[in-house]
């Protein structure tokens, strides 16, 4: 894993960056694909990750999670308003328990995955 990499990530996602993307709206976010470096991360996360999980949790921060705003990039989970967050925007994108645990086991499993290097 590429540490430099992963701080620039930290970096861009927390704080002003993500209040602009939210205020543009069309700035792309890169969300990480559902192949096997997801995957060997949501399996250090939990045993039982499949691909295919991981790829339905991916799709519904598409399509649930970016009707209103840009898709929330997944190193959200560690901002300190995260906690408050999410029950909120649960609730605005009306998902059931079982496509919130899919929604968290993408996310979760994404936040260790380091982005491309440009
Ligand atoms: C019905 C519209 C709507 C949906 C659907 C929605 N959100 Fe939001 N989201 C908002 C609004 C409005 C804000 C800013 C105000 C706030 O914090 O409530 C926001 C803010 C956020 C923020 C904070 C961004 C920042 O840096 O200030 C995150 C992260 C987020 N949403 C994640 C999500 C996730 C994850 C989902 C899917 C489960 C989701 N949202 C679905 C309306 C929505």
């Amino acid at each position: 894993m590429d540490n430099d990499n992963s701080y620039h990530y930290q970096v861009i996602t927390f704080g002003p960056a993500l209040t602009l993307l939210l205020a543009q709206g069309c700035v792309p976010v890169w969300l990480p694909p559902a192949d096997e470096v997801l995957l060997a991360a949501g399996l250090r996360h939990d045993p039982h990750s499949t691909l295919e999980g991981l790829g339905e949790g991916r799709a519904l921060v598409l399509d649930r999670c970016a009707n209103c705003h840009a898709p929330p990039t997944p190193t959200v989970i560690h901002d300190e308003r995260w906690p408050d967050l999410l029950p909120r925007m649960v609730e605005r994108a009306e998902l059931t328990a079982e496509e919130t645990e899919r929604l968290l086991a993408y996310l979760e499993a994404g936040a260790d995955v380091p982005p491309p290097a440009d």
